[in-house]
């Protein structure tokens, strides 16, 4: 159990606790009538009364309430070799989990697992290419026998090949299903799979605001709007099926993020003129604004949250 002294407002009186060093913790003694403690019991922050006079209470950790705290949680990220999904593994890994970097190149996941065990992290790096059942089994397993379990899937890998509809080949259409949201799937699936075990789990899918009924259409997107439609659909339903199972399942739809995906769109000034236009910030978002979502969802702050479609886009839905 993790406890915190602040006093609650109007309650106690916390100039008259004594500070000690206890046995490996610290020992806060009351004088006054009564006070209150904030614990942290699984997860979930609880003011406890302690009524007796001088009550005294050993703490096991000292250290003030800290919200999106991820400390013990292992979380695995798809596509986390560049873009967003390296910001949330940052991000996750910032906030104490223990980050599993995927993606396609071993290389690339082992330097951003490097870069966060540089600063204080830990992460861990393998590829995985979300369109093969047989990879992902693997890599799953192996997560699993290293750190034992699974408690934040952010499923992120993606493309974004523009191409006008009547243009579009069967394989490219089939590509982006593949990759985007077949993906998707067979992640979230084996993961909830892991996660319905300890009755505990976070599943976080990244769509984009290109994902129909939103009142955004991009030229050259149809193949790429229908999975992220796709993801909107597949989150609420896999929300109702794992909600018994502890499971919350969530999207974030980003609006225009700076990421290596939309070069295109950032070396054409007519483009990024009638995005910015349009958004009502004037500015595309950053990598780190999205993991900062990602950080809100996959946190016990976030415990009655799932179904949700979370549009971090600088309010271009609005405009
Ligand atoms: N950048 C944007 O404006 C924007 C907007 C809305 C949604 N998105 C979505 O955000 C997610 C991240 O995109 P990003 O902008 O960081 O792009 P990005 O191209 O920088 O990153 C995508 C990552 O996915 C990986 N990937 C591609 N195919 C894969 C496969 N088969 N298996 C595993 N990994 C694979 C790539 O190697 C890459 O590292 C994508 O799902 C994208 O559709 C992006």
């Amino acid at each position: 159990m993790e406890v915190c002294t602040k006093k609650r407002k109007g309650l106690g009186d916390g100039g008259l606790y004594k500070k000690e060093e206890g046995d490996g913790g610290w020992r806060f003694a009351s004088k006054g009538r009564g006070m209150e403690v904030l614990c942290k019991e699984e997860g979930v922050w609880r003011w406890r009364l302690c009524k007796k006079r001088k009550t005294s209470i050993l703490l096991s950790v000292l250290s003030p309430p800290s919200m999106f705290d991820l400390t013990g949680k292992v979380a695995l990220i798809t596509g986390a070799m560049r873009g967003m999904g390296k910001a949330d593994a940052v991000a996750l890994a910032t906030q104490g989990a223990t980050v599993v970097v995927t993606d396609i190149d071993l290389k690339a996941c082992e330097e951003v697992a490097r870069e966060i065990t540089a600063t204080g992290g830990k992460a861990a790096a393998f590829a995985l290419n979300v369109t093969d059942k047989k990879q992902i089994d693997s890599v799953f397993d192996a997560v699993i026998k290293q750190f034992k379990k699974l408690d934040i899937l952010v499923n992120n890998a993606g493309i974004f090949k523009p191409k006008p509809a009547l243009e579009l080949t069967e394989a490219e259409w089939q590509q982006t299903i593949d990759i985007n949201l077949k993906g998707y799937f067979l992640c979230a699936q084996r993961a909830a799979k892991e996660m319905s075990k300890q009755k505990k789990g976070r599943i976080i899918n990244i769509a984009s605001i290109a994902c129909g009924q939103v009142g955004v259409g991009f030229m050259g997107s149809a193949h790429y709007s229908a999975t992220k439609g796709g993801i909107i659909g597949m989150t609420e339903t896999m929300a109702l099926e794992w909600g018994s199972l502890g499971i919350t399942v969530n999207a974030i739809g980003p609006g225009a993020i700076d990421t290596p995906m939309v070069a295109g769109i950032k070396s054409s000034p007519e483009a990024m003129k009638a995005i910015t236009d349009r958004v009502p910030l004037k500015r595309m978002g950053t990598p780190e604004e999205i993991a900062a979502a990602v950080v809100f969802l996959a946190s016990d702050e976030a415990s009655y949250v799932t179904g949700a479609t979370l549009f971090v886009d600088g309010g271009y839905l609005a405009a």
